[in-house]
């Protein structure tokens, strides 16, 4: 048996992704007010700027893995437009739902699926872009993800994979007092769980940080990767190209 880590846990790797489902089943409801009071609404600015080096153009097909609420598959839907394809994806289906309601709200009807990042229901070169926002960090075996997002793209195809990163280090002990002490209290008094947010602190933490990202990324198969810090590299855009 391997061991992984859920946060700061270590656990069965079996069980890693029934605890993360536990997360989001629970979390479901109130992700998208949670996301804008924790991060004082800067995830809109993050994912903007993930849409705008996207750059995505009419008739693109484009894979959006764990999409949660639909922020990225909304954006790229509008400029991909009728004659492209964006299929939106996630592995739990209450936060599958709750984008869809959202994107249904807006008009917009996308071909959704439940799926593993780890074993993607796709042929191999089929996307022109895919992008995973926030979700890697989650994932039990991020290389064997990486591999298969590598291998349902088209050559010459671009991974986006937005995630938390490792910050400015003069910004590290205020970071860890907000993650550690604040956090966990916005969502008690919110979402009336305080442990789903103490996970998302200490996945955070767990990530790999820009370099061994970008070092992951280029195992898996991505010729080339860019690196954009964004907020201090609180968070970071890795850009892969398939070549
Ligand atoms: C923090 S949410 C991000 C949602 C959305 N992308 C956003 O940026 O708002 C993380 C998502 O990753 C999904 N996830 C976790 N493990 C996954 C896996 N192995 N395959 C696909 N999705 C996964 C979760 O279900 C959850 O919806």
């Amino acid at each position: 048996m391997s061991e992984t880590h859920f946060g700061f846990q270590k656990v069965d790797e079996t069980q890693k992704a029934s605890r993360v489902r536990g997360v989001f089943d629970s979390v479901a409801s109130k992700y998208d007010v949670m996301n804008d009071l924790m991060s004082m609404g800067l995830h809109r600015a993050w994912k903007a700027y993930t849409v705008a080096v996207a750059n995505v153009r009419e008739g693109d097909r484009v894979l959006d893995i764990a999409g949660g609420t639909g922020d990225l598959a909304r954006a790229f839907a509008k400029r991909a437009g009728p004659r492209g394809t964006v299929v939106h994806t996630d592995i739990n289906e209450s936060m599958l739902r709750q984008g869809r309601d959202r994107l249904l709200d807006d008009g917009l009807v996308l071909p959704t699926a439940i799926c593993d990042a780890e074993t993607l229901p796709f042929p191999g070169d089929s996307f022109d872009l895919v992008s995973v926002a926030f979700g890697l960090r989650n994932m039990t075996h991020k290389e064997r993800a990486l591999a298969e997002m590598n291998r349902v793209l088209r050559p010459g195809g671009r991974l986006l994979v937005l995630e938390f990163s490792k910050i400015a280090q003069p910004l590290e002990k205020a970071y860890d007092w907000y993650s550690f002490k604040v956090l966990p209290r916005i969502g008690k008094l919110v979402a009336g769980d305080a442990d789903s947010y103490r996970y998302l602190a200490e996945s955070i933490r767990m990530h790999p940080g820009q370099a061994e990202l970008k070092a992951m990324m280029k195992t898996a198969g991505f010729g080339h990767v860019d690196v954009h810090n964004l907020s201090a590299g609180m968070v970071a855009l890795h850009v892969g190209i398939k070549c």
